[in-house]
């Protein structure tokens, strides 16, 4: 019964496996020949272990970045049993590895390097929440473009990203790694870092291929604990959490990481629907899928498999074609093959992806491509990148508060610089910060005496990030480098009370330290950490104006921040440049034009918080005494700050909405214009943004979605009218039986400021 009942799910969900249209790339089939015929010429010269070799990949060289390290790396190298590195970087580090499987391995296989060059490389930008917060896919594509050049000088081709988990939960520490909680945006974010990276020509010296991660959903995991369980309908997988994964492969990356979590489950790396039926055969990827970190041993924790014979036929059987770290297919392949138990033909589909993955790379003409010492001395953190990264970090910051123009600061005076991030270049440059050296960013400290030097600076530290010895212990332990003060925190907040009193205003700069987010960082209390929030209540005391500056690398509840700071700026981890940044926007020599990209609850019983929510049956109309509402008793639904929101230093008006007609047809399209003036008496950039709704549908649809951005520059008093096209695509969903559809009938469009101040409009849909 039991038996019967599951195949008939997966049935079911192969079968439904929508498509979400037609992957641009070219097949398999039309695939150069030539690298075909290379790669079988190749493969009919290895054995089996060769060909095993190629799906073992091993971390070496300067980074650790999962629970184990691998053993006797040269010797299986000269074996022939390695594929590929990972943790390895500069041109004499990779050319040593490659000049052993070159020179001493029987066949001379090249091996791909492997690293996580999350958001840069040498040059490192604010932290990919940061990067999305910029709402400018241009700038997003340069921070990519100029990781690929960076990490192809230091002998690396193959980097492990974009992470496009869609994320709802800011417990979850590697919000900090992806684009935040919208579907639609994330999918333009993947895109163009997919293009970035990979530029046109994946063979050039300056691209590198990059690795969709963590494939799928892992962005879900319940509570917000990294690594837990996922479960999801199939209805949220395909509208909220797969497009973005669908929209980099569209954009034809070469290589896939499975997540670490299961899905309907199937732990991902065993998950056959997962990785062929949908990846491949209804999307078309023909690219090389690897494993995270170890995954494949954790399938028998798990409980998917007894051990790791079995959980090794299971995942390769499903299409994980390459095993990072853990050995599982090096140590139990030879085996499973004699007794029958894997083909000889499934580790050549496998070998086959991996090695066409090095022949589109051009490792096969010049193994050595990418370990070009001369070439690295030119290209790493050369000025125009430095300053691409001082611009980039600018446009990523959010401005939240900004009562009565505290900000800017005027140039002259005297600051009391307060907190424990102030001083700080370690949290500058964020969690995941590769190869980049935090000696070498710049903090907030020096940026001001830099952009405003004429200013008095009365600094006091003020609070540790935290003083909770166990936590202290464990980030340190993991590259926290948290510079603690032993002072009692009485001691330290009264000092910088008697800072603040002697000067004209507060820049308290405070947060969370690099290492609260990220991986295996989650936090179930996402307010500030520490004594923080007592240094803040002494200095308001003070009466003198607060302005904080904050760095996190998730959404925190601020609910006493707000509403007692006369400014905040959210500054995220903002890179190698982040004090400079900070300094250019706190002094007015950049306006900020940052919006949110994940929704800031009030507190942090509100999570799972987005904007795109379902209306439910009892939606709380704001009557105080209306019992059976959804709602909570002791907090709002309301978030502190919603998607999509950010303030200026200039203010802006919207006009209403025009459309060019009322009715849209299939095939057709409606113009949406808005007028949009800047009234406020400096130059500054808006992000206005177009949502959409479907009023009635055969299933429930979000209150609204968003469809469409544009960031547009005005002058003081400069008008400007933005146009957006609303085609049937906008309007499409999955209906009961998953075919992706628009329904006639009414709509409502959006364009607005953010996800909550919005100009409204009505249309309707019908199919002629
Ligand atoms: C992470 C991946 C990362 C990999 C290699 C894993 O623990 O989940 O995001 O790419 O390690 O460092």
């Amino acid at each position: 019964m039991m038996r019967a009942s599951m195949i008939s799910l997966c049935l079911c969900f192969t079968f439904l496996a929508p498509s979400f249209g037609q992957n641009k790339k070219m097949s398999n089939a039309s695939l150069p020949q030539a690298m075909h015929a290379f790669v079988q010429d190749l493969m009919d010269t290895m054995t089996l272990e060769e060909k095993i070799g190629q799906l073992n990949l091993v971390s070496i060289g300067f980074d650790v970045t999962g629970p184990v390290v691998s053993e006797n790396v040269e010797e299986k190298i000269q074996k022939g049993l390695v594929g590929g590195v990972l943790n390895t970087y500069t041109p004499v580090a990779a050319r040593k590895l490659q000049e052993k499987a070159m020179k001493q391995a029987r066949l001379g296989i090249p091996l791909i390097f492997g690293y996580d060059v999350i958001h840069g490389h040498r040059t490192i930008f604010p932290i990919p929440l940061g990067l999305a917060a910029t709402w400018d896919l241009k700038a997003i594509k340069k921070s990519a473009r100029i990781a690929a050049q960076e990490a192809s000088a230091d002998g690396l081709n193959w980097v492990y990203s974009p992470m496009v988990d869609i994320a709802r939960d800011p417990r979850w520490g590697r919000v900090a790694e992806g684009s935040g909680e919208d579907t639609w945006y994330g999918s333009q974010v993947a895109r163009v870092m997919v293009e970035g990276y990979q530029g046109d020509n994946l063979a050039a010296d300056s691209t590198v291929m990059a690795c969709l991660k963590h494939f799928a959903l892992y962005g879900a995991a319940e509570a917000g604990r990294d690594y837990n369980t996922v479960d999801m309908s199939l209805r949220r997988m395909f509208e909220a959490y797969l497009p973005p994964y669908k929209a980099a492969i569209d954009a034809g990356v070469g290589s896939v990481m499975t997540s670490f979590n299961e899905i309907n489950g199937v732990p991902a790396s065993a998950n056959k629907w997962l990785l062929t039926d949908l990846l491949r055969k209804k999307w078309g990827f023909d690219g090389f899928v690897v494993t995270d970190y170890t995954a494949l041993n954790e399938l028998v924790a798990h409980g998917i498999g007894k051990n790791e014979a079995e959980v090794g036929a299971l995942a390769l059987k499903a299409g994980s074609d390459m095993d990072m770290v853990g050995e599982v297919y090096l140590n139990n392949l030879p085996k499973l093959v004699k007794e029958g138990k894997v083909t000889e033909a499934e580790i050549d589909t496998a070998c086959r992806r991996v090695l066409e993955a090095k022949y589109k790379l051009g490792l096969f003409q010049d193994p050595y491509r990418y370990a070009n010492e001369q070439r690295a001395k030119q290209t790493i953190m050369q000025p125009s990148f430095v300053q691409a990264a001082r611009d980039i970090a600018r446009r990523s910051m959010v401005l939240l508060k900004n009562n009565q123009q505290t900000l800017p600061l005027k140039k002259t005076g005297t600051i009391a610089l307060v907190g424990p991030l102030a001083k700080s270049q370690r949290d500058m440059i964020g969690n995941w910060s590769g190869a980049g050296d935090w000696k070498q960013a710049v903090s907030v400290e020096q940026g001001i005496r830099k952009v405003a030097g004429d200013i008095k600076i009365n600094y006091a530290k003020g609070a540790n990030i935290t003083d909770d010895e166990q936590l202290i212990r464990r980030l340190n332990a993991h590259g926290g480098e948290l510079d603690i003060d032993n002072r009692s925190s009485e001691d330290m907040i009264k000092e910088a009370v008697a800072t603040a009193q002697k000067s004209d205003v507060i820049v308290a700069v405070v947060g969370e330290s690099q290492g609260m987010s990220g991986e295996a960082a989650s936090r179930a209390d996402i307010t500030l950490p520490g004594k923080q929030l007592d240094l803040l209540k002494a200095l308001k005391k003070t009466g003198k104006p607060m302005a904080i500056v904050l760095m996190n690398g998730r959404p925190l509840a601020l609910k006493w921040e707000d509403e007692n700071a006369d400014a905040i700026l959210e500054t995220w981890f903002a890179g190698t440049q982040a004090g400079n940044a900070i300094a250019d926007v706190l002094f007015g020599d950049y306006n900020p034009s940052g919006k949110l990209t994940m929704t800031f609850p009030q507190v942090v019983g509100q999570v799972p918080i987005y904007y795109n929510h379902k209306n439910t049956g009892r939606p709380f109309g704001g009557d105080e005494l209306d019992k059976y509402k959804s709602r909570y008793l002791d907090v709002s639904n309301e978030p502190l700050y919603p998607f999509g929101y950010g303030l200026s230093y200039t203010t802006f008006a919207y006009g209403d909405i025009k459309l060019s007609k009322n009715t849209l047809t299939a095939g057709d399209s409606i113009q949406v214009s808005i007028k949009v003036s800047n009234t406020g008496d400096r130059a500054g950039e808006e992000v206005v943004q177009l949502y959409v709704q479907d009023l009635v549908g055969t299933v429930t649809r979000p209150v609204k979605e968003l469809k469409g951005f544009e960031k547009i520059l005005l002058e003081p008093g400069q008008s400007k009218q933005v146009t957006f096209s609303i085609t049937e695509e906008a309007l499409k969903f999955y209906d009961i039986d998953m075919n992706y559809i628009a329904e006639p009938g009414d709509f409502k469009v959006y364009v607005g400021s953010n996800s909550q101040e919005v100009k409204a409009a009505d249309f309707a849909f019908s199919k002629k």
